[in-house]
């Protein structure tokens, strides 16, 4: 009798792991490299182009991009959601203080999408465009690449408290920063290498402040040089490099600042500060290609985050704005 109940029961198990993996599949089934290869094969050299073009331009701005994938994809999904305006139905994420006069990039956004709806109108999502943008931008300034997955639709709907809500913050410590990327099925080593993006861009003098003025892992040359640039009570817009050494090329850096006591923001240095995370911050500084695989991959699965596919959202024709 024992043994024919637990044959079922091992059974029935079966049947629904069977049934959560197959809906696992379905879910990110849609998703796929060639998603645009008969319905807009331009679709991404044209975006390649737009990229190289503003990053030319202005070499921050392949930051600013790989940013706004991240800050989109951890607000309800790769949605696009990040993109869209204050209107009567939405309350615009830009505004969150997280993002509020800091998230830059949304100008070359729009000219991404313009030069894509010219070679193919109201095919390709602004949460596709931002997913590549990202990898060529990467790419572009010597960081690692990787094949995007396409196939993402646009949101109706953005959420101003849920961006405050889900997006970390420079003061957090490492349990909160490892909560936060769980929260988004990311990992402690996914987070980890997702935080050496800051081996490129800038940081504002109200986001590390607190860092050089009060914290005490701190290489004390480096905090004088910072607070230089940013007094007690002044200058909150001033800006220093996230990576004091190459600031403008994508490398390893990053973990070997952290090391050093260089991290510019706390939650940069929480990442090596005796705790869980010290040994993978102390691989990657000695292990550039460690580094650029599992930047890659993680990106690739915060890509995958909460997408639209099929028929839910829209193909937004203005990425700013709800059609
Ligand atoms: C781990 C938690 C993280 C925190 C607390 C954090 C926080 C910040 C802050 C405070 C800034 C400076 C913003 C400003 O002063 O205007 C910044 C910049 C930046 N962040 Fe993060 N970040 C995190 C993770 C990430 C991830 C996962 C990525 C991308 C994969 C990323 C990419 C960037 C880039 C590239 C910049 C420079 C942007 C630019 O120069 O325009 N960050 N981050």
């Amino acid at each position: 009798m024992a043994s024919w109940v637990s044959s079922i029961h091992v059974a029935w198990v079966g049947a629904i792991m069977l049934l959560l993996l197959m809906s696992a599949m379905q879910t990110h089934a849609q998703l796929t490299p060639t998603f645009y290869e008969k319905s807009c094969p331009a679709a991404l050299k044209t975006i390649r182009k737009a990229v190289r073009t503003a990053i030319a331009k202005e070499r921050r701005m392949a930051a600013s991009l790989i940013r706004l994938h991240f800050h989109d994809c951890f607000v309800q999904g790769c949605d696009a959601s990040v993109l869209l305006d204050d209107a009567p139905s939405i309350n615009s994420e830009k505004n969150a203080f997280q993002n509020f006069r800091s998230l830059r990039g949304f100008e070359v956004v729009d000219s991404i999408k313009a030069a894509v709806e010219k070679v193919c109108s109201g095919v390709v999502s602004c949460a596709d465009i931002l997913a590549v943008a990202s990898r060529d931008a990467s790419e572009y300034v010597n960081g690692p690449t990787w094949t995007v997955k396409l196939g993402r639709r646009d949101s109706t709907t953005a959420s101003k408290d849920l961006a405050e809500a889900d997006l970390p913050i420079a003061f957090n410590d490492l349990d909160a920063q490892i909560s936060s990327f769980a929260n988004q099925g990311l990992s402690v080593r996914d987070m980890v290498a997702l935080s050496g993006a800051h081996t490129i861009g800038q940081a504002q003098c109200a986001t590390f402040r607190g860092r050089v003025y009060n914290d005490t892992n701190i290489d004390a040359g480096f905090a004088r040089m910072r607070r230089r640039g940013c007094p007690v009570s002044d200058g909150n817009g001033n800006l220093a490099p996230l990576d004091l050494v190459t600031p403008n090329s994508f490398d390893n850096n990053y973990f070997k600042n952290l090391i050093k006591k260089k991290g510019l923001l706390h939650s940069d240095q929480v990442l090596f500060n005796g705790g869980s995370t010290d040994d993978i911050v102390t691989s990657y500084s000695t292990n550039k290609a460690a580094f650029y695989s599992d930047f890659a991959s993680a990106m690739l699965k915060m890509g995958d985050i909460k997408t639209l596919t099929g028929s839910s959202g829209q193909i937004r024709k203005i990425c700013s704005i709800v059609n």
